[in-house]
């Protein structure tokens, strides 16, 4: 199987983990960016207005996916769902080539739509290299 691992970060956690999975899978890491200023209080309060009213971001794809049977798709948890370059990027995608990897603070998916898996990395549950690990194991 080939895998990508595609991620977008603001903050660096997603990409973290994006950089574990892709060493284990000994796999690329392909970083997602959006066309806005996420920075500082007030992109974060945007963030999480765009992420609740669902508006939509243009991204680019920084890396060749093309050859990918399934990709693992690393997202902050933005309001509860996943950060909106995200949600433009599976858009475009069958969801059952996705493995998605969700990183929050505290709390938890609202939708679970059809990917192929679902893995949830929450900070205070300290379970980052636990479920990371289950990931890897599940897919190698
Ligand atoms: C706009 C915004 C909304 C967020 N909403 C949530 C949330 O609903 N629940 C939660 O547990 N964490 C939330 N967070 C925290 C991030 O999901 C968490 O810190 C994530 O791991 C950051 O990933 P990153 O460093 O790759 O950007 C939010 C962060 C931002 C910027």
């Amino acid at each position: 199987m080939n895998y990508k691992v595609v991620y977008f970060s603001r903050t660096g956690t997603s990409k973290r983990v994006a950089e574990k999975i892709a060493n284990k899978l000994s796999c690329e890491a392909v970083k997602i960016t959006d066309n806005m200023n996420w920075d500082g209080v007030l992109g974060f309060i945007k963030g999480g207005y765009y992420a609740v009213r669902k508006k939509d971001v243009k991204i680019e794809i920084n890396g060749n996916i093309d050859d990918a049977d399934e990709i693992i798709l690393v997202t902050p948890l933005w309001a509860n769902r996943p950060a909106p370059a995200i949600e433009a990027f599976y858009q475009k995608m069958p969801l059952d080539k996705i493995h998605l990897v969700v990183t929050s603070n505290a709390s938890k998916i609202k939708e679970h739509l059809a990917f192929k898996s679902l893995s949830e990395i929450i900070k205070n549950k300290n379970n980052e290299d636990l479920i990371i690990e289950t990931l890897v194991n599940k897919l190698l």
